[in-house]
């Protein structure tokens, strides 16, 4: 069950179906070599971001989110794990991340059971 998930988190690593996140600056920051104002849109786009923070990151692999695997220690030790924006990030995080994280879902029971 855990290692389907990790097929899952990997087919949504290697083909994010949200490509793009759009965000709006409230503020001003430095971004890297990039001074953004209040009111720039910041676009995102996530299987960019994905290959540059994984290794091998074109190489289909559900090892790198198995942490049995060898690979996940060794291979697979410096993935930015936390720069998976599938589910895009922060306080806009997908609200239902968990429904396609947790397949199989449970059969259902017919009849349904008493409640
Ligand atoms: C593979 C499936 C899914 C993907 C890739 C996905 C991806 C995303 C992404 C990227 C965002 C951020 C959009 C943005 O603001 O830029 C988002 C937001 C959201 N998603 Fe999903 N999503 C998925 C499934 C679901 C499911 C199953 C639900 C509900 C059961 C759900 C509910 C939401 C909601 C409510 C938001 C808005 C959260 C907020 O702005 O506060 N998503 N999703």
């Amino acid at each position: 069950m855990k290692y389907l998930a990790a097929v899952v988190k990997e087919c949504l690593r290697i083909a994010p179906p949200v490509e793009f996140g759009l965000r709006e600056a409230t503020e001003s920051f430095q971004l890297n070599k990039y001074q953004v104002e209040p009111g720039q849109l910041l676009l995102t786009h996530y299987p960019s971001v994905h290959k540059h923070a994984f290794a091998d990151s074109n190489e289909f692999d559900p090892d790198r989110w198995y942490e049995e695997s060898a690979a996940y220690n060794t291979k697979y030790a410096n993935d930015q794990r936390n720069a998976f924006l599938t589910f895009s990030g922060g306080g806009r995080l997908c609200a239902g991340l968990k429904v396609p994280l947790s397949f199989p879902l449970p059969p259902p029971s017919f009849p349904p059971p008493d409640t």
